[in-house]
């Protein structure tokens, strides 16, 4: 296990109605100006939004809003969001949304204390310096609520990057998982496969004796593919909903990525197709993972036949071992399946003529991509032209 130290302040207010605390929370915290930051009007629709304002207006507190986030969310908003912050004195983002409010409101916190532009962080400048966020979580997905990132696209070139720092982290996370049963199942399906994706970023690592993360990882994942089918098959069951909203937190928070290097490599291949095709970041994962994991496996069979044989329940095939690796990988991509995600770049729309230019986008003024394996743009093309 490598040295490392570990800074997640979050407070997590986990349970039904906690919505209703909103108020109380952003006060908890010194905000007394707040802006509300929401998406496409899911939770217009809900009530939730509603909801909340009550709960602020309860506590005193005023505050604007700004709707319209789109998932992938884009630069455009949140510089609308930087300029109606500073003319408004906000000193407190409030996200009521999924990974892309709330890497939007991080966008937002950025901007609003920095004299430059936002984006800066997204190029690399590092993180110093925020106002405060505080969440009110509605799909179990990105772990944006406990995480340090914020990935926006720039419309201008269409480059979707990430910006992070310890100071990004929410201050506190509301987390109601009655809310997610109003999730559309597709959108179910690709959180579900993003929490998984988490897990196998930093599962699949050149880190040695790690064991208490890659058990911690074990159990997010197996309570995924358990509790993934439950919801799948019954969307108002709340426990499985509940189990899923806190799976896909600690698979981010990076309590279980600590001590280890983490890849990554294929949630930057995926920021492409999202990106482009316009498909969910769950779906496109879905596409990804199983093609990453053949290209690479030879690395580190052992490593791949525990995930088979750990995670999957594959029998161990002692005189192939190579064939049990790939028979994990078969499942992973059957289990997203099966859940409806696509696992075909073709499904999305996308052509063999296109991967080159995908691959070229991934690293412009981005070079550094994996570390399980370390990718350039040829790689980058075999492993899209595997996923076709
Ligand atoms: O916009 P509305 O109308 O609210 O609808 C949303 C949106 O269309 C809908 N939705 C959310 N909660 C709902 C609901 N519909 C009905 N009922 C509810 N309770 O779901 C759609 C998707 O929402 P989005 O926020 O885009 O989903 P997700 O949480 O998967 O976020 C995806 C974004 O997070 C980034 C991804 O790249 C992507 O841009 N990620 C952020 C990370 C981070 N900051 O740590 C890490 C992740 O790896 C990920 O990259
Ligand atoms: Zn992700």
């Amino acid at each position: 296990m490598d040295n490392f130290t570990f800074y997640s302040p979050t407070f997590f207010v986990f349970g039904k109605k906690t919505e209703e605390e909103s108020g109380a929370r952003v006060r908890q915290f010194g905000g007394n100006k707040v802006l509300i930051h929401y998406g496409g009007g899911s939770v217009v629709k809900s009530g939730l939004l509603d909801r909340v304002k009550k709960s602020l207006q309860a506590e005193g507190l005023g505050f604007v809003e700004l709707g319209g986030v789109e998932p992938n969310p884009k630069s455009s908003l949140v510089y609308k969001g930087i300029e109606l912050a500073r003319k408004e004195k906000v000193d407190f983002l409030l996200a009521i949304g999924g990974g892309s409010v709330i890497d939007s409101a991080k966008g937002i916190a950025l901007g609003v204390v920095y004299d430059g532009d936002f984006w800066d962080f997204y190029e690399g400048k590092g993180v110093t310096q925020a106002l405060p966020i505080g969440v009110v979580l509605t799909i179990a997905a990105s772990g944006s609520e406990g995480s340090g990132d914020s990935v926006v696209t720039h419309e201008k070139g269409m480059y979707k990057r990430c910006a992070d720092g310890d100071i990004l982290r929410p201050k506190f996370a509301i987390m109601n998982p009655e809310i997610t049963c109003t999730l559309p199942a597709y959108q179910t399906a690709s959180g579900i496969t993003d929490i998984m994706a988490h897990c196998m970023e930093r599962l699949f690592s050149k880190t040695k004796d790690c064991e208490v993360t890659d058990r911690l990882l074990e159990a997010i994942m197996l309570t995924m593919i358990k509790e993934g089918r439950r919801v799948m098959a019954d969307p108002q069951n709340y426990e499985g909903r509940a189990n899923i909203m806190w799976a896909g937190t600690v698979a981010h928070n990076n309590i279980t990525g600590v001590g280890r290097q983490q890849d990554w490599g294929t949630h930057h291949m995926e920021n492409e197709l999202s990106t482009t095709y316009g498909c969910s970041h769950g779906a496109g994962l879905a596409i990804l993972f199983p093609a990453w994991m053949k290209y690479v496996y030879k690395l580190d069979v052992p490593r791949f036949v525990e995930f088979a044989v750990r995670v999957w329940g594959c029998q161990m095939n002692f005189e192939n071992p190579e064939a049990t690796a790939l028979e994990g990988i078969e499942a992973f991509k059957n289990f997203v399946k099966s859940l409806g995600m696509p696992t075909t770049i073709s499904e999305i729309g996308g052509k063999e003529a296109d991967i080159p230019a995908l691959a070229k986008s991934m690293f412009h003024n981005s070079p550094n991509h994996g570390s399980f394996l370390k990718l350039n743009e040829d790689i980058v093309q075999e492993i899209y032209r595997l996923a076709l």
